[in-house]
């Protein structure tokens, strides 16, 4: 399995860079698995439609249980798909992964990012991407592009909206996605093997190219 993670924060095109990636990856003819995080699995799907607010009457969900429900989506995402890859030739595309967890409930929410490093490290198994791209720009840019659309699913700070609406983020927070922001470049400084920042207000023909030949010497060096 050869596995690439895409990150940032809300509009900033990852999934228009996915769908080219995975294009141009099947062109060439490789086996391409394209996921989405929470989703994918059936209890992935479940998780992401209670975390979206389908709450039927459910007491508020805590910052510690959201935690542990993107976290059990990814567990089970590891346990029931990618641990059956692991010794495939498959590519994995997956729509965030693991670093979201550490960026929006680590840095965003502020929990204590030494215990999410451990809880991380048990929903993944360690498992991680060969490579990662942060499509990376101004937070406040991707809420201008989303425009009016009412975003069905982000984080906001604000606990009590989030006792009637499941965890849903207010879009005009921005103090909570520049903290995101800060804490994916952050994870990029730390680990720059595995990661690709690339500028999110580039020309989306541009990022795409960037994608391309990173992929393609990565896939070299290993075949
Ligand atoms: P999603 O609808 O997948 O949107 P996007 O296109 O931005 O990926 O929303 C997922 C939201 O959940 C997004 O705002 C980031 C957040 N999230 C976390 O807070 N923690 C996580 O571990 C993951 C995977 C996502």
């Amino acid at each position: 399995m050869f596995f690439i993670s895409f990150e940032g924060c809300e509009g900033t095109g990852k999934t228009t860079q996915i769908d080219f990636l995975k294009e141009k990856l099947e062109k060439k003819s490789f086996d391409v698995l394209s996921i989405q995080e929470p989703g994918t699995t059936k209890l992935g799907l479940k998780i992401r439609k209670l975390l979206k607010g389908d709450l039927e009457g459910a007491e508020k969900i805590s910052e510690i249980t959201e935690l542990f429900m993107f976290s059990a989506a990814r567990s089970d995402l590891i346990s029931n798909k990618l641990s059956n890859f692991i010794k495939s030739k498959k590519i994995v595309i997956c729509d965030r992964y693991v670093d979201s967890t550490t960026a929006y409930q680590g840095y965003g929410r502020q929990l204590d990012l030494n215990k999410i490093k451990l809880i991380n490290s048990l929903a993944t198994q360690n498992i991680m991407p060969d490579i990662t791209f942060l499509l990376d720009f101004n937070p406040k840019i991707g809420i201008q592009r989303l425009g009016s659309y009412q975003m069905e699913f982000s984080l906001n700070d604000s606990s009590n909206q989030r006792e009637t609406e499941g965890v849903r983020f207010e879009t005009e927070s921005n103090e909570f996605l520049n903290r995101v922001r800060n804490g994916y470049l952050e994870l990029a400084k730390n680990e720059p093997d595995r990661w690709k920042i690339i500028d999110a207000n580039l020309d989306k023909t541009e990022i795409s190219k960037i994608i391309w030949e990173t992929v393609e010497t990565k896939l070299k060096n290993i075949h």
